[in-house]
């Protein structure tokens, strides 16, 4: 792991790394307006002057003035050098860095996708300055006017315009000297018939670049002027455009995602836009495509919650469904607003305005809801009809996370149908069942890893020790503040190690170097008297280094609680280790589930109740 970490995965990191949720691991944040304060963590003060911004994701203290980006944040903390720093939060967010050297393929590969995003980039400037400049875009810029556009969403948008010519971009390219093929890959020109030349794939249209998340343009769409067909025309996939992956607006919802914790999904490049001006930026489209896994895998980084804001048609309402589906695999909840019929969310805006958007998203309800009302509507009164729906609604329930949202779904559903509820959660096992077949649905709300930490019964050992990192074995302490406290306790003779022993001894300590220290401290100790040198004969430089650090411990702050202290730390640790369980059970039930064991199946599923 020594090469060059490539900008492109530094910037990745940067951008998929929360910097309010990575320095809360450290700094007690307080919400204060568009921002996040708290105590200084790099200099001693007792009222908060650190301040953390989410929006623009960067930290300031206006005490000691330090600040910068989460990089800086945990080179200081944490004592790392950059590219280490880039490493821990690559980790942390389960990005592989790739660090090794390309082979001559791949570079290759990757030179040619950055020619391609050049190419790209050329044309939408093209584009864009046929739009604001160019006599011939006036039609583009009136059409513009009519749907309540000006220059500055234009700019803001980069939206473009392309001439009503065959080569006009084909022409531009090679006045620029670049030679056609890059653009043939693109898809932006295309080859002619019998014996033609390549022509242009974009005539006479409004032009939206669409972006990756780096901010580079991987695509483009292209609107008519009236109301000739196709309205719209998208990219082609290409080597560096998969539209399956991409979503129209998310480079610049982020951080309003981010902020606000939900997205709003639309379906039209104008109804992102609408809703991202009427004030409304945790908007984002599909591309002229149905919500893929991929999609809401990219959603599910930056929100908790998707609210779903397709077409008020039957097409729309079977996207809505599909969509449903998808986020719930995904594990994502999601709303659904639903608008006048005939409207879209641009339409809306445009006649109602954005307090009564407003409104209707606080009113927005879960797709289940509707799913059902729309089901058993469709049923009608028929007793078989009404079965059929009732079975086609619990199919939904049962892929639902939470047993507790099934159960009120079922609920609801038994009293709009009038079926008994104990037949409708019969029927709901059943699916569970067979949904379970290769598919999980005991999902872990989250991974043991994400289990928010046991509140520390003191703070301040360690300055700041990451919980997520807790599992790992690194030269710095990464073991839990309860871990650490207790270690205090006994290595200063607070606690006795018979108590230790008697509260569950080594199996209260998780992180390796806890328990390797417990350890050593436990075989080593008579009547909690230790041998301190046969200990350091026993234990490595960094671990005799984290042990001198543990027994100097300022005792101070341990004072008469030390009763209290010492149970605070089990009552955390018990915790930490149930949930630990909790983790392993679901792990291993899904490898039985997998492998069609249902005998431990269900002797798992009986340990994993009794957890709860
Ligand atoms: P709509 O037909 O609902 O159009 O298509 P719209 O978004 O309301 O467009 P405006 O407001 O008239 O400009 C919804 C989305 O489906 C894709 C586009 O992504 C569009 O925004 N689509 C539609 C296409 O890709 N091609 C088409 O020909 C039509
Ligand atoms: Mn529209």
């Amino acid at each position: 792991m020594t090469g060059q970490i490539s900008e492109g995965k530094i910037n990745e990191v940067r951008e998929q790394t929360d910097i309010v949720e990575l320095i809360s691991q450290y700094v007690s944040l307080k919400h204060s307006g568009a921002n996040h304060t708290g105590l200084c963590p790099f200099h001693s003060e007792k009222s908060p002057s650190f301040s953390v911004n989410s929006a623009r994701q960067f930290f300031h203290c206006f005490g000691c003035g330090v600040g910068g980006d989460v990089f800086s944040f945990l080179m200081k903390t944490e004592g790392l050098a950059f590219p280490d720093a880039v490493r821990r939060l690559a980790e942390r967010i389960g990005l592989d860095l790739e660090e090794r050297t390309l082979s001559p393929e791949e570079e290759l590969r990757d030179r040619q996708r950055e020619s391609l995003y050049r190419v790209n980039e050329v044309a939408a400037a093209y584009f864009h300055q046929l739009l604001m400049e160019h006599p011939l875009g006036e039609p583009a810029r009136k059409y513009m006017k009519v749907r309540g556009y000006g220059r500055k969403a234009a700019g803001e948008y980069h939206i473009g315009f392309a001439l009503d010519s065959w080569d006009g971009l084909k022409k531009h390219l090679e006045e620029q000297g670049f030679a056609d093929e890059d653009a043939r890959t693109l898809g932006l020109i295309r080859p002619g018939k019998q014996g033609r030349g390549d022509y242009d794939l974009f005539r006479d249209r409004l032009i939206f670049p669409v972006y990756d998340l780096s901010g580079r343009i991987v695509a483009f769409a292209g609107r008519v002027l009236d109301d000739s067909k196709p309205k719209y025309i998208n990219s082609p996939e290409s080597p560096v455009y998969h539209k399956g992956r991409v979503l129209f607006g998310l480079y610049q919802a982020r951080q309003a995602m981010r902020q606000s914790g939900e997205v709003l999904l639309v379906e039209g490049y104008f109804d992102q836009l609408a809703l991202y001006r009427a004030g409304f930026p945790q908007v984002v489209a599909t591309c002229g495509t149905a919500l893929t896994s991929d999609h809401a895998q990219l959603l599910k980084r930056y929100v908790q919650r998707v609210v779903l804001l397709f077409d008020q048609d039957a097409a729309g309402k079977q996207a809505t469904f599909k969509a449903m589906t998808v986020l719930q695999e995904a594990g994502v909840p999601a709303s659904v607003i639903e608008l006048p019929t005939g409207e879209d969310p641009d339409s809306f805006i445009q006649g109602q305005g954005a307090e009564a958007f407003r409104v209707r998203l606080e009113k927005a309800r879960s797709v289940m809801d509707l799913f059902m009302d729309d089901v058993l509507t469709e049923a009608g009164s028929g007793v078989e009809q009404k079965v059929r729906a009732a079975e086609q609604i619990v199919e939904k329930i049962s892929g639902l996370n939470s047993e507790l949202e099934q159960d009120l779904y079922l609920k609801e559903l038994a009293r709009r149908s009038g079926i008994d509820l104990d037949r409708l959660k019969q029927v709901n096992k059943k699916a569970m069942g067979r949904g379970n077949q290769g598919k999980k649905t005991y999902s872990a709300p989250a991974q043991p890893e994400n289990y928010p930490l046991p509140e520390p019964p003191f703070s301040g050992m360690t300055g700041g020790s990451d919980p997520k990192s807790a599992r790992r074995t690194d030269s710095k302490p990464g073991w839990s503040r309860s871990e650490e406290t207790l270690l205090c306790l006994f290595l200063q003779k607070h606690v006795s190690r018979e108590k230790i022993l008697a509260a569950g001894g080594l199996d209260l300590f998780n992180h390796q170097d806890a328990l390797e220290i417990a350890q050593i401290l436990l075989d080593n100790s008579v009547d909690s008297e230790f041998e301190m040198k046969s200990i350091i004969s026993k234990l490595d430089p960094d671990k005799t280094r984290l042990l001198t650090a543990l027994s100097t411990h300022d005792q101070g702050q341990f004072g008469e609680n030390v009763e209290a202290l010492f149970s605070g730390c089990l009552e955390a640790l018990t915790r930490e280790k149930k949930k630990r369980q909790r983790g392993e059970s679901i792990d291993k039930l899904r490898q039985f589930e997998q492998a069609g064991d249902t005998e431990n199946t269900k002797d798992l599923l009986k340990q994993f109740k009794n957890l709860k």
